[in-house]
């Protein structure tokens, strides 16, 4: 590293390239290399402990200045590259930490609700303020389903409810319901990190153990922790939600309501029809493409 900043070089490759590619990288004398989406193809939500990468990766390797990058764009094998690399950038150096707390900023969601980074200042400390940083598990209220769903609690929490967070993620549902009015919260992952992210957080908005019980589906299954509530959310993908469908229904006190999203928009009639005999789903908001749906639950 000098104090000057960096090169860069840009390639763009493919899954089953890449380990070659990198690894003759650091060879080469790259110091880091990052991939990127080359072809703005989403990766939808990864099972526990997948890593999925796009078709076509764009990666990026970082080099000190000092060294001669024309060799290595004339002899990088072509069999492991998809086009010619791009022309060597100079990239200067920045307070990386800095650039990156600068992407996150305190945000707004539905009337009450402000999400702030535990760095800034809440803009409203009369607001409903969640304390909450960017980490592995899914949910800071950038995503447009999480921003829904926030902004459905807001506008639609009874207070003193019990609610169940399905698929808890960052567990930032789950701590918005409560600090909204609920008064029990079951927060429940298939993923360790998510449950570990959920304490965490739930710490840091000086939530007690009393007030939120997080745990593992696996343990909801096993130890009979989970049981029914007023309202049950669940921000996942259309396909597991329909799959949950008997589960979450289960999980519903009568006269229950269920918030689901995750889902496209062109998922939402499929969702409603599966949910159908047992809940009065309806679309209640939509956002960039993807759809929130609520109901009650039905008397039978
Ligand atoms: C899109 S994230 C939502 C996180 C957070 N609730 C939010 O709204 O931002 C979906 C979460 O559901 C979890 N998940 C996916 N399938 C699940 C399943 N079948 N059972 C329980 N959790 C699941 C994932 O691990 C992930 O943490």
């Amino acid at each position: 590293m000098t104090d000057a900043g960096w090169q860069e070089l840009r390639f763009s490759t493919t899954p089953d390239q890449l380990e070659n590619l990198e690894s003759w990288l650091f060879e080469q004398g790259a110091l880091a290399v990052t991939l990127e989406d080359n072809a703005d193809e989403p990766l939808l939500e990864p099972g526990p402990g997948e890593t999925p990468l796009w078709q076509n990766i764009k990666l990026v390797a970082l080099f000190e200045v000092g060294i001669n990058l024309s060799p290595i764009l004339a002899s990088v094998p072509q069999q492991w590259v998809t086009a010619s690399a791009d022309a060597a950038d100079f990239v200067p150096d920045q307070d990386w930490e800095r650039a990156w707390m600068e992407n996150f900023e305190p945000l707004k969601m539905g009337k009450r609700l402000w999400i702030c980074p535990s760095w800034c200042e809440p803009p409203d400390p009369h607001a409903v303020n969640i304390n909450l940083d960017p980490g592995l598990a899914f949910g800071t209220g950038t995503h447009p389903t999480t921003a829904m769903c926030l902004g459905e609690l807001d506008a639609t929490i009874q207070p003193g409810v019990n609610l169940i967070d399905y698929g808890c993620g960052s567990g930032i549902l789950a701590i918005a319901g409560l600090k909204l009015g609920a008064t029990k919260a079951f927060a429940v992952d298939n993923d360790p990190q998510a449950v570990t992210a959920t304490w965490d957080n739930a710490q840091r908005n000086a939530i007690t153990q009393d007030q939120l019980d997080v745990f593992l589906v696996s343990q909801a299954d096993t130890q009979g922790r989970l049981q029914p509530a007023d309202l049950v959310i669940a921000n996942i993908l259309a396909g597991p939600l329909e799959a949950l469908a008997p589960t979450l229904i289960d999980l519903m006190n009568p006269g229950g309501r269920l918030i689901l999203a995750g889902l496209l928009s062109e998922q939402a009639a499929a969702l409603i029809e599966a949910y159908k005999p047992w809940v009065a789903l309806s679309a209640v908001q939509e956002l960039e493409g993807w759809t929130l749906l609520a109901g009650p639950k039905l008397s039978r």
